[in-house]
Formats: C-alpha cells, sequence, structure tokens
C-alpha cells in the first residue's frame, strides 16, 4: 500500500522568494510530499501577512503542514499564529526546527532568509519534517495552548 503523501503548503514574500524556491525545488526530489505553492511569484515589494493568511487558513483547514519565509521569519509566525489551530515559529538551524516539532507540533515552519542560507535553512526544514511530536508531557502543554485559543481557563 502507497504510503500516504503529506501536503505542504509555501508562502514567502519578496524577502523570502528565492529561499522559498530553493525549498520548493528541494522538496521536488521528494516523493512523499505534495506542494502547494501560495506566492509570491516576483520580486517586487509585497506584504508577508498576505501570504501568512492564506498559508495559515489552508494549513488550519487541511491539517497538512506549512513554510514561510520573509526576511526574519518574525512577521510570518506573528501573523499565521492568529489563525487558530496553528503553531508557528521561526527556527533558525536544525535544533530549533526539530525540538518545534517534537516538542511544540509546530505546523508552519517560518524561515529568515536574511538569516541563514540555503543550506542551513534546507538542513532545518527536512529536520522539522522528518522529526516527530513527542507527545506525553509536551501533549499537555500544546493542549493548554488550544484551550488559551479557545478562550478557557487552562489552570
Ligand atoms: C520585508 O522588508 C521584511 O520586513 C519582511 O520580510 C520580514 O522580515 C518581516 O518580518
Amino acid at each position: 500500500m502507497p504510503e500516504k503523501k503529506i501536503s505542504l503548503y509555501l508562502g514567502a514574500d519578496h524577502g523570502g522568494l528565492p529561499l522559498k524556491n530553493h525549498i520548493k525545488a528541494k522538496l521536488a526530489e521528494m516523493p512523499s510530499f505534495t506542494v502547494e505553492d501560495f506566492g509570491t511569484h516576483s520580486a517586487d515589494s509585497t506584504d508577508y501577512p498576505d501570504y501568512a493568511e492564506k498559508v495559515a487558513r489552508k494549513v488550519a483547514e487541511s491539517g497538512g503542514l506549512g513554510i514561510l519565509v520573509c526576511g526574519s521569519g518574525t512577521g510570518m509566525a506573528i501573523t499565521a499564529n492568529k489563525v487558530a489551530g496553528i503553531r508557528a515559529a521561526v527556527a533558525w538551524d536544525v535544533t530549533s526546527a526539530r525540538l518545534s516539532k517534537e516538542h511544540n507540533n509546530v505546523n508552519i515552519l517560518c524561515l529568515g532568509a536574511r538569516l541563514i542560507g540555503p543550506d542551513v535553512a534546507w538542513e532545518a526544514a527536512l529536520a522539522w519534517l522528518n522529526a516527530e511530536f513527542q507527545g506525553g508531557r509536551h501533549e499537555t502543554r500544546v493542549n493548554k495552548i488550544s484551550e488559551l485559543e479557545k478562550g478557557k481557563k487552562s489552570s
């Protein structure tokens, strides 16, 4: 039986465009993912919240994963985290990316094209994609975030 493919949604502003395209090209070599690119597709100045919103809504609705790239990753993460069900985090290296999945079950990885080069960014993305949420005590904590999001007091 063929393994189920993981849906992965990509987005970037002008600052993140080359890195987003680099990651997209790398992902094209990996048959276990289906990739949808929400733009931007040109180097013209544009607003990162527009792409973060599109990718975050798609990830929340589909249960897939997303990668967002801007200059720092920060604006993408702030915006994506406004959408219910999204846990977005910026990663700068393999360890921060891996831990974001293992401990926080991050479903959107945000990368800063001005802060890390393409090789490190790809290694970080791969570490995040290959990592598994560890559950247990981490699940208790992530559930508290979900409760907070629903407007409930968790403790
Ligand atoms: C765009 O100049 C820059 O502000 C954006 O890419 C990002 O770094 C925002 O967080």
